[in-house]
């Protein structure tokens, strides 16, 4: 929903910090779009955002991107209603995209030549894409074997120069801002300012489809956590701009295996006698999960994440291996799907759910990180009842170590005749409803 532009104005008017946000973030609030770069649903929002008029954007119409309803997935986690903004509809699949637009725009104004980034996969697709679309040359380093093939294939055909190397993220991480200290060189990982200043224009999209009524709790899957510090600043500024009331609660969720900011969270918990400023992450050395995207140790942006977390009243919990697939799985049976990262979000709900944290009747948006399609392998293994955890050093069995396809839909090998596909439909209508009742 838009607001006409004179109750936008009062609204804001009303509400508003100073007397300057009065007037500049009118058009947002009230929706005018006239302009080609309101095609972006990054630059549509640049009053918020660190550039002049003129900047030479790199845009590729990244934003825009849906918000569904989710019964089934609400069901699954006990909710009345979830809704799922998915950012896997960016323009290369993941919600890099709406940060990388500014970056790379930013790399432009500064003149520089070659941009570079390491990754688990999803920056690197979006950098190559809008490095190709600026005419610079692009750089990543990913860790070799840890990328799904689908998030390579990207960054290869986009032109990117891909650099495998040995370790892990962390280890690529470490490498690229050492490389990074030559002048020639732009970085544009989140610790990058201007991704963040992207990115953050994604919690003005999501309050304007939610017509600007905030969310109770807003929840993000916990990588290297530029995300959850992107939200923070956005829902901070609409806040101190007047736009909103009252900010949501900002939920994060790590993998078991990778959740240094999960573990930080609960000892800062534990122990309230903690001050902030003492406060350090222990990176964990050797990050395990299937959901690769978020397979990090050491996250750059824990402290701007933390402040979001505190802020907000929200907080950082981690979701086991298991739990990740099934709720995939689930999110797939809405018609909706995302890659395994995402769904560390709607395992997070119903784990938040199961504890009292977030109530049946709250107003709960998961956002969804990356498309579907950007690790099949994940999909197709769990629908097969083969898919198996990599944490071979525990000395658990392969049996042990298997995820078990609970939401499983594995294809059937059926003999080319009417008669048996009837069979087969018949049988297969019998066990859908046995799985519906599951989670009921
Ligand atoms: N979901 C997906 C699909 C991701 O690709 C990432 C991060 C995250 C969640 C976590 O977001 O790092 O901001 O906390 N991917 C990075 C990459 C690390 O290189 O593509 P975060």
């Amino acid at each position: 929903m838009t607001l006409p532009c004179s109750v936008a104005s009062s609204r804001i008017a009303g509400r508003g910090t100073g007397s300057t946000s009065s007037f500049t973030y009118v058009r947002i609030a009230a929706g005018c779009f006239p302009e080609e770069r309101d095609r972006s649903g990054v630059w549509r929002y640049r009053e918020l955002l660190p550039f002049s008029d003129d900047a030479p954007i790199v845009s590729l119409v990244e934003g825009n991107t849906p918000l569904y309803d989710a019964p089934r997935a609400a069901r699954y986690c006990g909710l009345n209603a979830l809704k799922l903004k998915h950012q896997g509809c960016n323009p290369t699949g993941s919600f890099k995209d709406t940060g990388m637009t500014t970056a790379v725009t930013q790399a432009r104004i500064l003149g520089a030549r070659t941009v570079v980034c390491a990754s688990t996969g999803n920056t690197a697709a979006s950098l190559a894409a809008y490095a190709a679309r600026a005419g610079l040359k692009c750089a990543i380093l990913v860790p070799r074997g840890q990328v799904s093939h689908a998030k390579l294939a990207q960054s290869l055909d986009y032109g990117g120069i891909v650099l495998e190397i040995e370790g892990n993220f962390d280890d690529a991480m470490r490498i690229i801002r050492e490389l990074a200290e030559d002048e020639s060189i732009y970085l544009v990982n989140s610790i990058n300012p201007f991704r963040i200043e992207g990115q953050k224009t994604v919690a003005a999209e999501l309050l304007q489809q939610c017509a600007w009524q905030v969310p109770d709790h807003v929840v993000v899957p916990g990588g290297n956590l530029g995300n959850s510090a992107a939200f923070g600043k956005g829902f901070r500024e609409l806040f101190e701009l007047g736009v909103i009331d009252r900010l949501p609660r900002l939920q994060v969720v790590q993998a078991d295996g990778a959740a240094p900011f999960a573990q930080l969270f609960a000892r800062l918990e534990q122990d309230s006698t903690v001050e902030d400023s003492t406060t350090s992450l222990t990176p964990i050395k050797h990050p395990q999960t299937l959901a690769t995207a978020i397979k990090i140790g050491a996250p750059v942006s824990w402290k701007k994440a933390l402040r979001a977390v505190t802020q907000t009243g929200g907080r950082v919990s981690s979701v086991s291996e298991q739990e990740i697939a099934d709720a995939k799985a689930i999110i797939g049976r809405d018609g909706i799907g995302c890659e395994p990262a995402s769904a560390t979000t709607v395992a997070g709900i119903k784990r938040l759910v199961n504890d009292g944290v977030i109530g049946p009747d709250e107003n709960v948006v998961a956002v969804l990180t990356g498309h579907l399609l950007k690790d099949a392998d994940y999909i197709i293994k769990y629908h097969q009842d083969s898919l198996y955890t990599h944490d071979r050093a525990s000395n658990r069995s392969k049996e042990e170590r298997r995820i078990t396809g609970t939401f499983s839909n594995a294809p059937a090998r059926v003999k080319a005749t009417r008669a048996a596909i009837l069979q087969h439909l018949e049988s297969h209508d019998q066990s859908h409803h046995i799985e519906d009742r599951s989670f009921d």
